[in-house]
């Protein structure tokens, strides 16, 4: 296990070097994401100024037209991941279509990513962040990004919390590192993190009940506050699922009669964090199926998520599996 401490930079570095026919390709990319990520927490952070220093679509001080925070993070994603040269494609929640790069015309990743989940909690000083997810290249076109979230090389999320957080996974288990922002560096804080076997909270957006689809999700639900659960539901995905990677339970968004594949997207939200909530040992299900063995057909696919501790996705597959 890596120790305490160490930065990202160098955990990147030592990871590739067990892999004797690394090329270096994957560490460049993951430290392209790394200082996009910096740059985004540091906006992230001037986010209550905006009225002061400018709005959307206003021009600031500086003479700058001023970008609203979901585009200037998918902004400073795009700028930063094409001028590493390590991505053959990228694909955003924020774009219609995938970007190809001329620099990575021959790399061999691509990579699908939200560039900033929970905007609507941005106004409010509530936790948002960053999620990716990184796949070999196997063609020239969109089937790249149509691979099976099994067949990640990498995911992660950036949560720009009271602290802000990178979490990683190359399919060898989860490191957490925490920004410093005196140095500038992320330091590994929670190394070879597990989700717990059991947890006490469960999170779904309850005032949605009457809408789902499935009506034995809510026996479930009532099975869980009958065994004295408790819940929590903020509304960003990242944060939601970083407290259940931490403290165990249920994270939750159904299918229902308004998104009938429920909400969140296959690519860059439910595949990345499936990935990581089951390498820390938990379960990750649409409810018919893993997550992670969802074929996509489409790039801004959306899938019914349940993901969490082991004990509480097997007694959810009880009720409406
Ligand atoms: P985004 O801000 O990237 O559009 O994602 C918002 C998502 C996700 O973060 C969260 O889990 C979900 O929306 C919350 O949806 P409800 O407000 O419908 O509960
Ligand atoms: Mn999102
Ligand atoms: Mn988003």
């Amino acid at each position: 296990m890596a120790e305490k401490g160490m930065d990202l930079n160098r955990f990147i570095l030592e990871e590739e070097r067990k892999h004797p026919l690394a090329t270096g390709s994957l560490s460049l990319a993951l430290m392209a994401i790394e200082s996009a990520a910096k740059i985004i927490a540091s906006h992230v952070r001037m986010a209550g100024l905006a009225d002061i220093l400018g709005q959307a679509g206003k021009v600031n001080v500086q003479g700058e037209e001023v970008q609203k925070l979901d585009e200037l993070s998918n902004t400073i994603m795009i700028q930063h991941l094409l001028d590493s040269g390590q991505f053959y494609a990228l694909a955003s929640e924020e774009l219609t279509e995938p970007i190809y790069s001329h620099k990575g015309k021959d790399a061999k990743y691509v990579v699908a990513f939200d560039p900033l989940d929970g905007s609507s909690n941005i106004d409010v000083n509530v936790s948002i962040g960053t999620i990716f997810s990184i796949h070999k290249r196997i063609g020239d076109g969109e089937e790249n990004f149509l691979q099976k979230g099994s067949q990640q090389i990498a995911a992660g999320y950036i949560i720009y919390g009271s602290s802000v957080m990178f979490v990683l996974t190359t399919g060898n288990g989860v490191n957490g590192f925490t920004y410093d922002p005196a140095v500038g560096m992320f330091l590994l804080s929670h190394p070879d993190m597990k989700i717990p076997e059991k947890g006490k909270i469960y999170s779904i957006n309850e005032a949605n009940t009457h809408k789902w689809t499935d009506e034995n999700l809510i026996k479930y639900i009532d099975q869980l506050k009958s065994e004295g659960y408790t819940s929590r539901y903020i509304g960003s995905m990242v944060a939601d699922v970083h407290r259940t990677l931490i403290k165990g339970g249920m994270f939750g968004y159904p299918a229902d009669k308004k998104n009938t594949n429920g909400k969140l997207r296959l690519l860059y939200e439910a595949a990345p964090m499936s990935f990581i909530i089951e390498q820390a040992g938990g379960k990750a299900t649409t409810g018919k199926e893993n997550i992670l063995d969802v074929k996509p057909e489409s790039i801004h696919q959306r899938v019914p998520v349940f993901l969490g501790s082991k004990k509480e996705i097997q007694q959810l597959l009880e009720f409406i599996g």
